[in-house]
């Protein structure tokens, strides 16, 4: 029997699940990080395993996945979506316990040979079942409770890696399953919207805690005109119903069969035999997770033949023949110490929580960025406060949301400073802008050690040895105030300077002497124009060859080279207006920086030259951005919306609004065709 604590626990379990499995699946809201919810769930797990009696029907534990949301008409599972066991042990034995109950239900001898298995990526989203009938997509629904979940067809039909038609060689009924998943650039660049949106006043407009919710709060979205704004991908892995059956041999045939189908598979995926390859397996994903541009929350092994998979089956919800094997968590909860504010290079002004230092996404962290002062306020973090923080692959960890009921009621609410605290200047957020700016410029100390730094990276001018530290030294003893004095440093200065030897003094010179020599592009990348990184600064070195033409040029002028929009244009007009930045370039030429210059390019030659043309819709075999260079090439310029100025809409299937307002406006629409022909007239 249960000693009364221990039930009474249990009850307290059932309960914070219930809540924070709400939070999670129905309201795409988690409070907590996975590994703390996990943690519970798995106390709860082990005092079922050991009290029976206590495992209510409404267990948390007695339940796959959430309740379908309303709203949602429902979906029963022709077969019914399962989970599966999640090896935790971050070790290597997670693979060698698995081999072990497998060869063991198997009845296999030690002198048996080796099992194969398939290894592959455990991505972070949420399953999907989609459904075609001869060929056609009917229907995509979500896993719910693994019986029933929710139909979410219009919203995974905006998925352009989700084919609407597959090729006829298909069974008539076939269901296939995969995981919709978030990029992380796409999530980065999605947050950045939802903040400029809170930062322009957008009520009810919230930034998303990581990847997976923004999908699942994507494909859950009962607007598909909002769904269709929110980047999902797709990965195929597995099956539901298939009639009449297929005969695949092995797990990983029936992969190439989905990609044969057209069905994106990862190829990350291995046939491994034995344990020891997936070991090695889980090793090396391990040290590559950072580089993927998807979040894993582990690799799974399946067994690969269906033969034997069949023969294993299954305990109650989950396959015997297939595991997940966890990787460290990408959340984790600490405490803020502090909150400081950054200055970068262009003045902007960044809060910073100081953490106690946590391992979160394989490294200890003890800085997140809290991106803004809105972000601050409406995640309300104080110092003191307990946080979830997130590390996912080369981004800059951030402290995602407050966990409720920690708070120590003394903790202040954070304002933004109204001066630099680097220099002193007035900070300024301009009208419709979510970031504070010192207004300081190159007067401030970390502004121009930024612009510096920025200056000499490799990719720039590359000048090795001018580092961080030696950049501080420099600025604070006021040697450097603009980029011209790195090229008027000498042996004596130099060595004046704490901890220089005439050596590294002598090396320096040599670095700053040898960058002189450089390309346009590296120069106008490291003169640090806002926006104009370093894709943008060779498509200006192209266009129009020389520096003067750019420092010359007019919005306009600037406007016609390949991907240059308004925003960048202004931003590359307004700097090259300020006499400041005309005198740096004078006096760095004047230094001996030097480049070949060129030719422009000659688009008056070219059929469309000055000519704007907008894409819409999916062309049947050309890809949008096939069609955008296509048309560039051609001396088009390719640009987002329609107005007046528009030549030609070249319109596709499930073209939206633009079509329409070309429509109203008059102007010419074209088909792939009609593209194919312009571009060759
Ligand atoms: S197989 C019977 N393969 O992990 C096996 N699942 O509990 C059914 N997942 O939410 C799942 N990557 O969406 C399988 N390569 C993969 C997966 C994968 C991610 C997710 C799946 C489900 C959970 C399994």
């Amino acid at each position: 029997m249960a000693s009364p604590k221990v039930e009474e626990r249990a009850a307290a379990l059932r309960e914070l699940l219930h809540h924070h499995a709400h939070r999670y699946y129905v309201l795409d809201e988690p409070e907590l990080p996975d590994a703390e919810y996990d943690k519970l769930f798995r106390e709860l797990q082990e005092i079922e395993d050991k009290h029976p009696e206590l495992r209510t029907p409404d267990s948390p534990t007695q339940r796959v996945g959430g309740k379908p949301l309303e709203g949602f008409a429902k979906v029963r599972h022709k077969l019914p979506m399962l989970s599966i066991r999640t090896e935790t042990d971050i070790e290597a034995s997670g693979a060698r316990n698995f081999d072990g109950r497998v060869r063991r239900e198997l009845g296999l001898k030690e002198a048996d040979p080796p099992i194969e298995y398939v290894a592959e990526l455990k991505f972070d989203g949420l399953a999907i079942n989609l459904r075609y009938e001869d060929g056609v997509l009917v229907q995509a629904a979500t896993r719910g409770d693994g019986e029933v979940g929710e139909d979410v067809t219009h919203n995974i039909r905006t998925i352009g890696q989700v084919p609407l038609r597959l090729p006829a060689d298909v069974p008539p009924v076939l269901e296939v399953r995969g995981e919709v998943y978030m990029r992380r650039d796409d999530f980065e660049k999605l947050n950045e919207l939802q903040r400029e949106k809170i930062a322009r006043g957008a009520k009810n407009e919230k930034t998303f805690v990581n990847p997976r919710n923004a999908a699942a709060g994507a494909v859950r979205q009962l607007d598909p005109a909002i769904a269709r704004q929110r980047p999902l991908s797709f990965f195929a892995y597995g099956f539901g119903e298939v009639a009449p059956a297929l005969d695949f041999g092995t797990q990983y045939e029936s992969l190439l069969a989905l990609k044969s189908w057209g069905f994106p598979v990862s190829d990350r995926t291995q046939v491994c035999t034995g344990p020891e390859d997936l070991v090695a397996y889980h090793q090396a994903v391990g040290k590559e997770r950072d580089g993927l541009p998807f979040d894993i929350d582990g690799v799974v092994y399946k067994v690969n033949s269906i033969a034997l998979q069949r023969q294993l089956g299954f305990v109650s919800r989950e396959p015997r023949w297939a595991v997940a094997h966890k990787f460290p968590a990408q959340e984790q909860v600490t405490t803020v110490l502090g909150i400081e504010v950054y200055v970068g290079r262009t003045g902007k002004l960044t809060p910073v929580a100081k953490l106690e230092p946590v391992f979160v996404g394989g490294v200890t962290v003890t800085n997140a960025t809290l991106h803004n002062e809105d972000e601050v306020r409406r995640k309300d973090v104080r110092v003191g406060d307990q946080v979830i923080v997130r590390r996912a692959g080369d981004v800059i960890p951030e402290v995602v949301a407050v966990v409720p009921d920690k708070r120590h009621h003394e903790a202040r609410l954070f304002t933004m400073p109204k001066k630099c605290p680097v220099c002193g200047s007035a900070a300024v957020r301009e009208e419709g802008e979510a970031d504070y700016r010192c207004t300081g410029g190159l007067f401030c100390g970390a502004q121009r050690k930024q612009a510096i730094l920025h200056f000499a990276q490799r990719r720039a001018m590359d000048i090795e040895g001018l580092g961080e530290k030696l950049v501080d030294q420099l600025v604070e003893a006021n040697v450097i105030k603009t980029l011209p004095d790195l090229y008027r440093l000498g042996l004596a200065g130099l060595v004046a300077l704490e901890r220089m030897g005439e050596k590294s003094a002598q090396n320096l010179l040599e670095n700053l002497e040898k960058s002189k020599d450089t390309t346009l592009p590296r120069f106008l990348y490291g003169l640090g124009i806002r926006h104009v990184g370093e894709a943008t600064a060779k498509d200006l070195a192209k266009h129009f060859g020389k520096l003067d033409a750019i420092m010359d040029a007019s919005v306009e002028q600037l406007l016609e080279v390949p991907d240059v929009g308004p925003v960048v244009a202004e931003s590359i007009h307004t700097f090259f207006q300020q006499p400041h930045n005309r005198e740096v370039v004078e006096q760095l030429r004047a230094c001996g920086v030097k480049w070949q210059e060129g030719e422009p390019a000659r688009r008056e030659a070219l059929p469309l030259a000055g000519k704007t043309v907008v894409l819409t819709g999916t062309l049947p075999t050309l890809t949008r951005d096939e069609a955008k260079d296509m048309l560039e090439a051609a001396g088009a310029k390719v640009a987002g919306s329609v107005s007046k100025k528009t030549d030609y809409v070249v319109a596709g299937a499930e073209a939206g609004s633009k079509l329409d307002k070309a429509r109203e406006l008059g102007v010419p629409v074209l088909d792939e065709a009609g593209l194919r022909k312009l571009v060759s007239s």
